[in-house]
């Protein structure tokens, strides 16, 4: 067996399985045994291991002692509901072998190199997707992230003290320590023909929460005519924001939706739904957003009741570095296909601040975000040669 499928075990029993998929969220008993592993991971190969205040794990690897910034590669570990295996935890587990890669090849880099594992890349518990990474780079206010509330009403302040975590200590990390951020991560479309390719932009998208607020009645005794139903002006959005994003050439989705009461015989008095939106440009996305919101209120102005549309994290048009893209491409041959995603990253919040690349692995399901995602372990295998190729280049010259 190989080195990456005799890792790779280790993590298919934590928090799910390769059928049902993952429920990996943060600062939850599965997500901490994945901590656990890493650490173990980081001590194993006698890496220096530490724990930043925004609960970001770090291993460095700096054989010779190097001073001044490093290399830092990594991705993370929690996952969407009933996500797939390789979202975040491919990008950690290969850059621990990458290390033993370089390690077995005799290099000595001249920067040291680090593995990160950032928290909460999903949003999937408190609801801004890459928390960790946003609170590094100064993007998101550390008070409003402690007032974040889980489904179950739980702050992030009470979920970080839960795990002996100091929520005061949430907020930016110097970034003048990073010299490039190398993220490698499963590709999530089937844009990807060959193993390994280099990632060029990410497009600019983001969460909106769209409340719509009625009168709760009884399902029975209400006339149709009577009713200010937000269930109905909740539909009319789900449909809505599907036409406008074909209308726009963007990518429009509804995944998330809570009703109140919730119940068969009584219509809701309130509905929320939570709104992704991705599109190439920044204008394409503003214009997706003005159209809808507009469509939807005359909607709800019609069904009498409520609505109101509310950012939950947005980020704008990124291309990662050119220099990086040129150096991958340098290393992994000039064939190497350059692709853009859809998909959110750390990396993408990173590459305000600092030089970044990233490299995608071939997803034969084209499916992310649901169990089918995959990559086959020779494609994985591919990778973390890749990454290591990369480390190398950007530690060594
Ligand atoms: C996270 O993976 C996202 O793209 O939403
Ligand atoms: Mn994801
Ligand atoms: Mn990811
Ligand atoms: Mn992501």
């Amino acid at each position: 067996m190989s080195a990456f499928t005799d890792l790779w075990r280790e993590l298919a029993d934590v928090g799910g399985s390769p059928e049902q998929g993952y429920v990996r969220f943060a600062w939850t008993p599965a997500e901490w045994e994945l901590r656990s592993w890493f650490r173990a991971q980081a001590r194993y190969r006698d890496l220096a291991f530490e724990v930043d205040g925004n609960t970001t794990m770090w291993a460095t690897w700096n054989p010779g002692g190097a001073a001044g910034p490093a290399v830092v590669t990594g991705s993370h570990l929690d996952s969407v509901p009933h996500g797939g295996g390789y979202d975040g935890p491919l990008g950690v587990v290969s850059a621990f072998l990458a290390v033993d890669l370089l390690r077995r090849r005799g290099v000595t880099p001249a920067r040291p190199i680090r593995i990160a594992a950032f928290a909460e890349e999903e949003g999937s518990r408190f609801g801004v997707a890459c928390l960790g990474s946003r609170l590094m780079t100064g993007a998101f206010d550390p008070g409003r992230a402690r007032a974040l509330t889980d489904r179950d009403g739980v702050t992030l302040a009470e979920a970080l003290s839960r795990y002996d975590f100091d929520p005061a200590r949430l907020g930016p990390v110097p970034l003048d320590g990073v010299h490039a951020f190398v993220e490698l991560h499963v590709e999530q479309g089937r844009a990807l023909t060959v193993p390994v390719g280099i990632g060029s932009s990410v497009w600019p998208h983001g969460r909106w929460r769209m409340d719509f607020t009625g009168e709760g009645n009884h399902a029975g005794t209400t006339l149709m005519g009577d009713r200010r139903d937000p269930m109905l002006t909740y539909a009319f959005s789900v449909l809505a924001a599907n036409k406008e994003a074909r209308v726009h050439g963007a990518h429009a989705t509804v995944g998330r939706v809570a009703v109140h009461p919730n119940a068969t015989n009584a219509i809701p008095s309130r509905v929320t739904g939570w709104l992704d939106a991705r599109a190439a440009s920044t204008e394409t996305l503003d214009a997706l957003l003005a159209s809808l919101g507009s469509k939807i209120a005359t909607r709800a102005a019609r069904d009498g009741t409520g609505f109101t549309i509310t950012a939950e994290s947005t980020t704008g048009e990124i291309g990662f570095s050119d220099a990086l893209i040129r150096r991958c491409v340098t290393v992994l041959g000039e064939d190497t296909p350059v692709l853009p995603t859809g998909a959110g990253h750390d990396a993408g919040v990173l590459s305000g601040s600092v030089p970044t690349v990233m490299l995608f692995v071939r997803n034969p399901t084209g499916v992310s975000h649901a169990p089918a995602e995959r990559a086959e372990d020779e494609d994985c295998e591919a990778g973390v040669t890749a990454l290591a190729a990369v480390l190398e280049e950007l530690a060594c010259r």
